[in-house]
Formats: C-alpha cells, sequence, structure tokens
C-alpha cells in the first residue's frame, strides 16, 4: 500500500491525473474504472486541462463507473450518468458509447446487475480502478454489514449515505433508497487502484480502513489485501497516517 500525503490540492490532482495518464501513454486501450462523488473532481478537471492542452487522448479508452442510483433517469441531474457527462465525459475525448454506467432504471435490476458484471469479464480486467471513501468506509456503495457481495449487486443505501448525499438533492426524501454497485470482488480484480480522500471528516475512516484490521464492516479495508493500491490524501484527511 503506497500512502501519499500532500499539502497542496494541486500536487494532490497533479498527482492523481499523472497515474491515469502515464497508464493511457503505455496502454491508449486501457480499461478505466471510475468514480463519483466530490473526491476526484479535482483530478478530473485536471485531466480536461489535459485534453485540451492535446498532452493525453481518451479516444481508444472505455471505463466502468463504479455506481447508479435506483429509480433515477439517466437524465436526472443527480443520476451518476450526469456527474460523469459534466464532470469528464463532455470536455474529453472519450467514444460516450464505450462509457459504462449501471442501468438504475432497468426493468429487471438483477438482469442488469448480471450483464454490467459479465461485460467487465469481457472487456476487463479494469487497469485502474479510482475509488472515494464514504464517511462509514463504502467503496462504491458497499456498505458496511456483517457480509458483503462480490459482485455488482442492488445494495439499500444506508441512512448516513442518503443523509451525506442529500447535499446534493432538494432534501433526503429525494435520495434513492437503493443503488446498483459494483461488488467488492468486481473492485479488487482491478489490476491497480487509485484511493483519494480529502478533508478532515474521512482523517477517522480513513485510519479505520488502512491502519486498523480487515472487517466487513469497513469495505475500504478489503483493499489491504490488493497488491498494487495507491492512497492519495491531504494533509487534513491523512491526519492519523504515521
Ligand atoms: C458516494 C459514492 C462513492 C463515493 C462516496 C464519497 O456515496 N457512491 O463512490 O466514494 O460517495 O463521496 P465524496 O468523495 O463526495 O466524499
Amino acid at each position: 500500500m503506497n500512502i501519499r500525503i500532500f499539502e497542496h490540492e494541486e500536487d494532490l490532482n497533479v498527482t492523481g491525473a499523472g497515474i491515469i495518464t502515464s497508464l493511457l501513454q503505455t496502454k491508449p486501450r486501457a480499461v478505466l474504472g471510475l468514480a463519483t462523488g466530490s473526491s476526484p473532481v479535482g483530478i478530473y478537471k485536471q485531466l480536461i486541462a489535459m485534453v485540451q492542452k492535446d498532452l493525453v487522448s481518451f479516444a481508444q479508452a472505455s471505463s466502468f463507473n463504479l455506481d447508479e442510483y435506483v429509480g433515477l433517469p439517466a437524465e436526472h441531474s443527480e443520476s451518476y450518468r450526469s456527474f460523469m457527462n459534466e464532470q469528464l465525459f463532455h470536455h474529453i475525448d472519450i467514444d460516450l458509447d464505450k462509457t459504462y454506467i449501471p442501468d438504475g432504471n432497468a426493468p429487471d435490476l438483477t438482469q442488469e446487475c448480471e450483464a454490467y458484471e459479465q461485460r467487465l469479464e469481457d472487456r476487463g480486467p479494469v487497469d485502474l480502478q479510482i475509488l472515494g471513501i464514504g464517511h462509514n468506509g463504502h467503496i462504491g456503495f458497499n456498505e458496511p454489514g456483517t457480509e458483503l457481495t462480490g459482485r455488482t449487486h442492488v445494495v439499500a443505501l444506508k441512512e448516513e449515505t442518503r443523509k451525506a448525499n442529500a447535499r446534493f438533492f432538494d432534501s433526503i426524501d429525494q435520495v434513492p433508497t437503493q443503488a446498483i454497485t459494483m461488488g467488492v470482488g468486481t473492485i479488487l480484480k482491478a489490476k491497480q487502484i487509485l484511493l483519494i480522500a480529502r478533508g478532515e471528516e474521512k482523517a477517522e475512516i480513513i485510519r479505520q480502513a488502512f491502519m486498523g484490521p480487515i472487517t466487513t464492516e469497513c469495505p475500504a479495508s478489503l483493499l489491504q489485501c490488493h497488491p498494487n493500491v495507491v492512497v492519495l490524501l491531504d494533509r487534513a484527511a491523512g491526519r492519523w497516517v504515521k
């Protein structure tokens, strides 16, 4: 596990973007695993700037997102499809047809999960999976519990997760109660994982995830089993890292 702490946001963003662009330079057809949330946004901005300066191209790459809310149409402003289009895809040269996000509005959600997992098996493995971390240690939407699911599945969102995400909706009642998420097994199949966390509010969960025991009660702690994880933290989120 390679944990790096940055004094300046800009340096964290440049380093994160650099890991992604180095991959694309050596492997233009790379399969990227992408994440929503505020943590990767600065890195996405940096990538957009690099594409606009012709320093990197996503033209041959493809991407799989971690998760999507159930019940929001793709065009809803808070769907993860809208987020990715606005924060990244519409500003880079990626082929939108090769950007995969689970369909949270599919008529048969179980079948959608199976199809997503199968597509990942056919086109993967993911070369580089970007991750944020929830306040409770969730990765994707794999919520803490006594058991975790390996494959892509439908999950009931914890109240604390709905509250944390309510800031993007008019009220908490509008936050979906379910999501489709890659499973922990799906995530761990990626060749390399890049986790990003920022801010004091993530310091304690970062300590638990990377300095505590491996437990399903903190899904991110399972990343300790992966051979190639890079963690980029700002000084506040890395407060307890020795
Ligand atoms: C959401 C996403 C996660 C993300 C988490 C943290 O719940 N499903 O993939 O990591 O939020 O978000 P943020 O980066 O905004 O703290």
